[in-house]
């Protein structure tokens, strides 16, 4: 029984992986050549280079055909449940519009929001499960989901119960975040403080006494949450044990590396904009600085300057943001080319980011994001790749490759 993975050029990943990596440490990764694993029950359990063992009697065969080997994606900052596209603010946006001007109308997130209040739960279900599908298509293995399209106690509930549908069904772990401040309702306009108090008081007790959330998401962004509220939320959210995970410093320096240091966040997510402050903080806490490459290309918006942040060491992630408004695409060989072709990424630190540190910005680092004995066996082999170069090089993933779930090909 089981499987042996064998005839593998590269297999990269091949570390224990009990903890995110620093910057210094991903640049270092080096592949076992001429390698091979076998799995048993979905786990990898024994690695070798040179001479595959014998075959167990009934073992099936993965040839690798020279090729590269690596750990799924580990997509820890994604947006998939929505009810409907917006392909109407993209032709806004060739005609000279800003993400920012657009959400001033109403569209943006408040349409977005809409949408999902007048949307049913089986809907919203059914086309996020077709998301879901297309990124393990891509070869992701572990994904981060966030609510945020609901802007009421009742719809942010909704998405929220959705995603735990999606739990239960997905053959990939998924973590839940309950994006209570994703925007300010437009019923709220004059009266922010309700809509805080309501997110304190009502959105995240409810979500708790339900268990619908991992963690917790605020906007704190120019034109969106400032750093005093979003403060307010977080301590509200840590209080029922929903650790931050936040979306800071996309459009300004407006406080949210701060708040996320200040409240031990997981992670603090996209960081178009940085300072030596934000750095500083950065590099005495714990907290990962994730980019979403693919946002700041859609956005036509400055790149975050994650060389900086690697050559600091730090634990860098990378994720698609998958959304309707800022990146309508949920392809981890994208951002991969992107970090390398406008943050100076070399292609075996975004293959850290985009793996193991991303497991770990969703606490899914022991299971995923290596190929190591113990370790989930979701992996993908890149048959006609020899070089791992090769794969930025090459943007959008159009080489042939094949995913593996749990040790099973995925062939959907
Ligand atoms: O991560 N920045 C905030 N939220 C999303 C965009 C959501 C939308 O426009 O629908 C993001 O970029
Ligand atoms: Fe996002």
């Amino acid at each position: 029984m089981g499987t042996l993975v064998h005839n593998i050029g590269q297999l990269w990943m091949a570390i224990p992986g009990e903890r995110a990596l620093g910057g210094v440490e991903m640049s270092k990764l080096q592949p076992i050549e001429n390698a091979w694993f076998r799995i048993r029950d979905g786990f990898i359990f024994d690695i070798g280079q040179g001479v595959p063992p014998e075959l167990n009697s009934g073992e099936q065969i993965v040839d690798c055909e020279g090729g590269l080997v690596m750990p799924g994606f580990c997509d820890s900052h994604t947006h998939v449940v929505f009810a409907d596209w917006r392909p109407e603010e993209f032709l806004q946006k060739i005609r000279g519009m800003s993400y920012s001007q657009i959400a001033e109308e109403g569209g943006g997130i408040l349409n977005s929001a809409k949408k999902v209040g007048q949307a049913s739960p089986s809907i919203l279900f059914e086309r996020a499960k077709e998301r879901v599908l297309e990124t393990i298509g891509f070869g992701t293995a572990a994904i981060e989901i966030k609510s945020g399209y609901g802007l009421s106690l009742e719809s942010e509930l909704k998405m929220m119960r959705v995603i735990a549908d999606l739990k239960s069904w997905a053959p990939i772990p998924i973590k839940a975040t309950l994006l209570g401040a994703h925007a300010l309702p437009l019923a709220f306009k004059n009266n922010r403080q309700a809509y805080i108090q309501m997110v304190v008081s009502e959105l995240i007790p409810a979500a708790a006494a339900e268990g619908l959330a991992d963690y917790f998401d605020v906007f704190c962004d120019q034109g969106f949450f400032s750093q005093q509220e979003t403060e307010t939320m977080l301590e509200a959210a840590l209080k029922v044990g929903m650790r931050p995970k936040i979306h800071a410093n996309e459009l300004g320096l407006t406080g949210g590396v701060q708040a996320g240091l200040k409240y031990k966040a997981l992670s603090v997510d996209h960081l178009e904009h940085l300072g030596e402050s934000e750095i500083s903080l950065l590099k005495q806490g714990q907290t990962q600085p994730t980019l979403l490459p693919s946002t700041a290309f859609f956005l036509k918006i400055p790149y975050p300057d994650g060389r900086r942040l690697l050559d600091e060491n730090l634990p860098v992630a990378l994720a698609t943001d998958y959304n309707p408004g800022s990146s309508p695409s949920g392809n981890p060989w994208f951002v991969w080319s992107l970090a390398s072709i406008f943050m100076k990424f070399e292609p075996v630190e975004a293959l850290a980011a985009l793996t193991l540190n991303g497991a770990h910005a969703m606490e899914l680092g022991t299971e995923h994001g290596s190929i190591w004995p113990g370790k989930t066996a979701s992996f993908i082999v890149l048959p006609s790749l020899n070089s791992l170069s090769m794969v930025p090089y090459r943007f959008g993933g159009g080489f042939r490759y094949r995913v593996f779930i749990k040790g099973e090909e995925w062939l959907a």
